[in-house]
């Protein structure tokens, strides 16, 4: 079957757009991608994005803007793919939209909302389109994240020791798969969300992110702020557990300033201190979890100062890149919403609830018929164990 997945994360920078091969034999789910494409928002939808985003009061018209703007520009990154990546054939598209809200009330979470109506990525594909793959797990109990759980635990089983996979995207988060234990999966708390705010901030909205974290590296770390900002409860908190920009933003971080003494530390000292709170969040998780080995994926792998500060905090621990194993760090979590789409479409629970902590594994997502009636593969009965990725 040919997917399309669609995604964009937290740092809204872009709609990362894969397409693949999935096949499943017996255990086996084969993955043969077929190329990525990165669709930049329009700036007009960037910023009323921006201008919605919590802790922004909004409109009911403004949220249904975004639905539509969203929706389309999805549909347009579904059209693209299809035809430059998929040579105008595919079976499927699978869309998590742009999460807008993620309600979490003492580690509960009550709701998610992803916004991008699925009707306009249909419209102009033809294709049926899986959508909303959270809702069901918070549905079921669970935190609905991190999803890309299921693709990261059918990956990391082909590997030796207590392997763990790290996605760097606004918020970070880590699947970790030890022996003889049920995996788990949860984010560890910011990875870029407050990096970025406070590059915006410092730059007056000039540049969106600290390129190649040369700022930081220009930087010292601020021993009292990374105290302040350490303090948070939610690094605490035990698995299984989710985050996102409604807890983590720029009024978080100025609140964490204001309660230093003055003189304010210099931006670049800010920089350094909130990539060294990343890696030591990042590292904090995977010392508890007895990790040996972390695969990599998303924008931050691409900052070489926030890299090398996760492994000078995790001494012996081999670091490498998700593209070592085949999967493009910035194409990995659409392919993994493609994977989720396919496991829908087969009648295969999307998560694990020893990941999301819900009370049971459960079949992800809503389907909108393409221009076609809607077919369905004949239900599968075995769930797969392994991913193996092909050329
Ligand atoms: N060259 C780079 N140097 C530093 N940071 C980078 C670089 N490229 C990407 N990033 C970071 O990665 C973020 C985007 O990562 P991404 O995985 O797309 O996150 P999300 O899934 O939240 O959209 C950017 O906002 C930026 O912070
Ligand atoms: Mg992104």
């Amino acid at each position: 079957m040919r997917v399309i997945g669609l995604m964009s994360g937290t740092s809204y920078d872009a709609i990362e757009a894969a397409a693949g091969d999935l096949t499943l034999d017996g255990d086996t789910l084969f993955l043969r991608p077929l190329g990525h494409l990165s669709v930049p928002y329009p700036d007009d939808l960037r910023d009323l994005i921006t201008a919605t985003l919590p802790p922004a009061a909004t409109t009911v018209q403004a949220v249904c803007a975004l639905d539509t703007g969203i929706g389309q520009a999805f549909a347009g990154a579904a059209e693209r793919a299809l035809r430059e990546l998929c040579d105008g054939a595919a079976d499927l598209v699978v869309s998590h939209g742009q999460t807008m809200y993620h309600w979490v009330e003492d580690g509960t979470v009550r709701g998610t909302l992803q916004l991008g109506r699925p009707a306009w990525i249909a419209e102009a594909t033809g294709l049926p389109v899986v959508s909303d793959l959270r809702s069901r797990d918070v549905a079921a109990g669970g935190q609905g994240a991190p999803l890309v759980g299921m693709t990261d635990t059918l990956l990391l089983r082909a590997l030796p020791g207590t392997p763990a996979a790290l996605n760097l995207g606004g918020i970070a988060n880590v699947t970790v798969l030890a022996p003889g234990a049920e995996p788990l999966a949860f984010d560890t708390g910011p990875a870029n969300a407050l990096l970025d705010a406070a590059v915006r901030y410092f730059t007056d909205g000039a540049a969106a992110y600290d390129e190649d974290g040369r700022r930081a590296a220009a930087g010292h770390t601020h021993p009292e702020l990374l105290r302040i900002l350490l303090d948070d409860p939610y690094y605490r908190r035990p698995a299984p557990k989710s985050t996102g920009k409604e807890h983590f933003h720029l009024p978080y971080l100025q609140r964490a300033l204001d309660a230093l003494p003055t003189p304010a530390p210099a931006p670049d000292d800010v920089l350094a201190t909130l990539t060294r709170l990343t890696a030591v969040t990042v590292a904090g998780a995977c010392r508890t979890h007895g990790v040996t080995e972390l695969v990599v994926s998303g924008g931050g792998a691409r900052n070489p100062v926030l890299m090398g500060m996760i492994a000078e905090e995790l001494p012996g621990v081999l670091l490498r890149p998700s593209d070592e194993l085949g999967l493009l760090s910035d194409a990995k979590e659409a392919l993994a919403f493609a994977i989720l789409g396919f496991l829908t479409v087969h009648g295969l629970p999307g998560t694990l609830p020893s990941g999301t902590g819900a009370r049971r594994a459960t079949l992800l997502g809503s389907i909108t018929p393409g221009l076609t009636p809607l077919r369905l593969p004949e239900p599968v009965a075995q769930p797969p164990r392994l991913l193996r990725v092909t050329p």
